[in-house]
């Protein structure tokens, strides 16, 4: 019976240095120590011994139980450790790879513009204000005092929203105008930047979305001048000290008198070239003192007060500065056209 146990004792220490698993293990563990495992055999048969025997045999059995016990324990411990390395080796993370690399994103050309625009008419007083691109046929065209059958409102310029007939999007920033004298305290002095529609077929300098810039100053005794003043104030900061402006008459249903405002080309300073095509002047925006009907849907006591609009094409404004020659680069959003502006 010593034999046996003995036997147990060194198949077991075999058995478990080889074993390469947890469930190993356990496996050789129910097989040795287990209910009907070969050690709970054996000492189950000791009852047949001689009762003198018995005593030695069983502290042989014991010791030979408690080594296994240690053995499996052990084995476990070292599996445990080593499967633990293997986790952490596969874990691991490499602090000297160089990372990867992330492409930053630029501001866009014409919140570029915008920004500036605002910027110079902000350090002269103005304040931003903001409307809706949704409008209404009445804050769009008609408290502009668009005559009834101006061409503008056809169907064939406007983009109206479907089975609602008055309510449309915006041709034009105008409409804050009208917005800001209905919400304000006089005097005004507001710019409005945002996004107009028109139905346009894209080309190289047309698109059914742009941005325009307006401007509107109500106060007593606002006159051309004022206007005048204010223009020649900005274009300077804009396109530089020695740009010139000048007025030609023109015609808008929301202003009396009307003007198309040039400036002298800042590319070539009046000589003639390719961005003013030769004329040394280039349009960059309508104005006028604003019309008496207009300042009265705005509750405006026209005996009293008078003031000035301007309205530009934001678009227009950077490919001047900038020279982008087709407008449909705005919006393409080819990271090559717009990082050009960071
Ligand atoms: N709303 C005009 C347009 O879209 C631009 C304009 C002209 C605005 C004259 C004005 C203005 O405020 O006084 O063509």
């Amino acid at each position: 019976m010593q034999n046996q146990l003995r036997n147990i004792l060194e198949n077991a220490r075999e058995d478990i240095s080889k074993a390469a698993s947890k469930e190993e293990i356990e496996k050789l563990r129910v097989e040795i120590l287990g209910k009907k495992g070969r050690l709970t055999a054996l000492l189950r048969s000791m009852g047949s011994l001689p009762a003198e025997e018995r005593p030695v045999v069983g502290k042989i059995a014991n010791e030979v139980r408690e080594s296994i016990e240690e053995m499996i324990a052990q084995a476990g411990e070292k599996l445990k450790a080593a499967e633990i390395q293997l986790r952490q080796k596969a874990e691991a993370i490499d602090v000297t790879i160089p990372g990867t690399p992330r492409s930053l994103g630029a501001r866009h050309p014409i919140s570029v513009t915008i920004d500036e625009i605002s910027k110079i008419f902000m350090s002269m007083g103005f304040s931003v204000v903001d409307g809706p691109e949704v409008e209404t046929v009445f804050y769009n065209f008609d408290a502009l005092n668009a005559p009834k059958n101006h061409p503008s409102r056809d169907l064939t310029d406007t983009f109206y929203i479907k089975d609602a007939k008055d309510v449309l999007l915006r041709t034009q920033t105008s409409p804050v105008q009208v917005r800001t004298l209905l919400s304000q305290e006089l005097p005004i002095k507001v710019i409005s930047p945002g996004r107009c529609f028109r139905c346009d077929t894209p080309d190289a300098t047309h698109s059914p979305m742009f941005h325009q810039v307006e401007g509107l100053v109500v106060d007593k005794g606002i006159t051309m001048a004022d206007l005048k003043g204010t223009l020649d104030a900005f274009v300077k900061q804009l396109f530089g000290s020695s740009t010139k402006t000048k007025l030609r008459p023109h015609h808008f249903p929301f202003t009396e008198p009307s003007a198309e405002v040039d400036v002298s080309c800042f590319k070539c300073g009046g000589k003639g070239c390719s961005v003013c095509k030769g004329s040394g002047w280039i349009e960059i925006l309508g104005a006028g003192l604003v019309h008496p009907h207009v300042l009265e849907v705005g509750g405006v006591d026209t005996d009293v007060y008078s003031g000035f609009a301007f309205g530009m094409g934001v678009e227009r404004v950077a490919m001047l500065k900038y020279e982008v020659d087709d407008i449909r680069l705005f919006y393409e959003n080819d990271m090559r056209f717009i990082e050009q502006f960071r």
